[in-house]
């Protein structure tokens, strides 16, 4: 196989996936024709936020990606939603609604109530802990500090990183950012995320790979292998291939392959209607 430069859908996509009234998972693949146009079950309060939230991923992937060419982007675009949807119930009237905006919500298709409701309901359903799937969800907020504080910008790092810490049950390397003597408030967001696949692999097909950093680069990672029926799906027009896979507990990773050349291509096509559309055509294959 041609060696694409390849990259994936962060598995937080997957908290908004979590949301997404996406296809039914009895997918009856190739023999069944018929793209699934009538969601399954009831619409929930968190579907209003769907499509506004997975533009404003994409819109943000593109904005990072675009600010660190070459370089591995990763990010939780729910928690960046959740933490400016926090703000926007603090800020005034007028702010509020830029804040909204700024989210991709529009204001005419969607009330506030609807989105606070939404987001409230999102964050309901997102926290989940089980045996095969772990995703943790939080947020704090260190304030008081800057000017004339009680403790010291170096005291406060200190207790921030103890935090980052114990919420990412040290997973994530050290909290390095530096506070200056200005900042007068920290939110820390964070996302944990330990999923099993529906579909284990088996260790021992698991070797050393080349895997493509660039259009020329390799480096040699242990690459995991399997034979096992996924819904997959080659799109022509944005000449890439989608693999989607299960976890166990209801959770998905879709994995997007741009042919070599076609990232750029691919990237500006990232919209909500791109994933709806893409999840019509995936088959079971
Ligand atoms: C919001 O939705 C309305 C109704 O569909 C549309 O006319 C308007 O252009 C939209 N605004 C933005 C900023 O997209
Ligand atoms: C998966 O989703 C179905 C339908 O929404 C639900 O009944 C079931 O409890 C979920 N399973 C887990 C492990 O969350």
């Amino acid at each position: 196989m041609e060696a694409p430069r390849w990259w994936l859908l962060v598995p937080a996509l997957l908290a908004v996936g979590h949301c997404l009234a996406l296809a039914n998972q009895e997918d009856s693949g190739a023999m069944d024709p018929s793209p699934p146009d009538v969601p399954p079950g009831p619409a929930l309060p968190c579907h209003k936020l769907s499509v506004s939230n997975i533009d404003f991923a994409f819109d943000l992937y593109r904005q990072l990606a675009s600010e660190a060419p070459g370089e591995n982007v990763l990010f939780s675009p729910v928690g960046i939603s959740w933490a400016l949807a926090r703000l926007f119930l603090e800020a005034p009237a007028a702010s509020r609604a830029h804040l909204l905006e700024g989210l991709g919500f529009n204001l005419t298709l969607v009330s506030e109530a609807e989105i606070q409701e939404g987001f409230r309901d999102l964050l309901r359903r997102l926290p989940v802990q089980g045996p095969q799937l772990l995703l943790m969800l939080g947020q704090r907020r260190f304030s008081g500090l800057g000017p004339g504080a009680a403790q010291d910008p170096a005291g406060a790092q200190h207790s921030i990183r103890e935090y980052v810490e114990k919420q990412t049950r040290g997973q994530l390397g050290a909290w390095v950012e530096e506070l200056s003597d200005a900042t007068e408030e920290v939110l820390v967001s964070h996302l944990l995320l330990r999923a099993g696949w529906a579909r284990p692999f088996d260790p021992r097909a698991t070797s050393l790979k080349k895997f493509f950093v660039d259009e020329h680069r390799a480096v040699p990672v242990p690459m995991m292998r399997q034979k096992a029926r996924h819904r997959f799906l080659h799109d022509p027009e944005l000449q890439c291939t989608v693999l989607q896979m299960e976890h166990a507990a209801n959770a998905t990773t879709f994995f997007v392959f741009p042919q070599r050349g076609r990232l750029g291509q691919l990237e500006d096509a990232l919209l909500a209607e791109t994933l709806i559309k893409w999840d019509s055509q995936l088959r079971t294959r």
